[in-house]
């Protein structure tokens, strides 16, 4: 029997993945939900139906092999990837507890990319797959006082905007989703949550849904809302040391 295709969603117990799951879910897709909080996927399972939970510490070594090969035992097929697990820290860069820095480290750039490799070899055999990572607009500069966070979200748009190019004939979509401040539960575990940053969040929906837009057009980077696109191309006018010191201000 043909393996079911499904939309596979890190990060999907809280913030952006609950969005991305609930408008997955509403046009239809039968969903993959992975994260640690096993009770918090099964509450969204049962709020959305054709859904499986997968409750894992993605950043375990083996971890991402392991969800893959479960999925595909389950005769399921990845044929859309949200590579959206994913945390930050706040704080000077050699004050910070070096096992978050390299937890990090893992979650955000190891995890996503082991994630990319496992399942697009399929989307290409099948000449149809989606990959949404996403990145953030901190990948567009360096960001004191976030240092490990902003380098590994510009490992995540540089890595993400070679494959697209590499795989735009191959009818697979890869897709950058950069967004600014959002409001999840993003800066209370960076440890931030009263910072100037949080202030300006948006809703995570609005956010997740230009992400799923721009993948459908197979967009190579969406950066959701105005302020946003302008703070992004801020950095190609503006000289380096005006943009770390910009950064580090929002940041102290
Ligand atoms: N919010 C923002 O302002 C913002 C801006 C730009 C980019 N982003 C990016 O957006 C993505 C989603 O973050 P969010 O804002 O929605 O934050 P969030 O509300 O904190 O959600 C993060 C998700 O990642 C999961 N996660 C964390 N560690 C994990 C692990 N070891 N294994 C498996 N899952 C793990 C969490 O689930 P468990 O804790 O249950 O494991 C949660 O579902 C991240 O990549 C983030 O960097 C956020």
């Amino acid at each position: 029997m043909a393996a079911r295709p499904v939309t596979l969603i890190t990060g999907a117990s809280a913030g952006l993945g609950v969005e991305f799951a609930r408008l997955c879910s509403a046009r239809g897709d039968e969903l993959v939900l992975v994260a640690r909080r096993r009770e918090r996927l099964d509450a969204l399972a049962r709020e959305l139906g054709k859904a499986h939970v997968f409750a894992a510490d993605l950043a375990a070594p083996g971890a991402a092999a392991a969800l893959i090969g479960e999925v595909e035992a389950a005769g399921l097929q990845v044929e859309t990837l949200i590579n959206n697990a994913g945390f930050g820290l706040a704080g000077r860069f050699d004050e910070q507890p070096p096992e978050r820095q390299t937890a990090m480290i893992d979650l955000d750039m190891r995890v996503l990319t082991e994630l990319c490799r496992l399942v697009l070899p399929g989307m290409v055999a099948n000449r149809r797959g989606f990959v949404l990572n996403v990145a953030s607009t901190a990948a567009f500069q360096p960001g004191p006082y976030m240092a490990v966070y902003y380098a590994s979200k510009s490992y995540v748009l540089s890595l993400t905007e070679a494959t697209h190019e590499e795989l735009k004939d191959s009818g697979v979509h890869v897709t950058a989703l950069c967004p600014g401040p959002t409001a999840t539960e993003f800066f209370e575990v960076a440890g931030d949550p009263n910072g100037k940053l949080a202030k300006l969040a948006v809703p995570a929906r609005a956010v997740a849904e230009a992400g799923l837009a721009g993948l459908a057009r197979n967009r190579a980077i969406v950066i959701p809302g105005r302020t946003n696109k302008l703070t992004a191309q801020a950095s190609r006018f503006l000289p380096r040391a005006t943009m770390r010191r910009i950064v580090a201000r929002l940041k102290s």
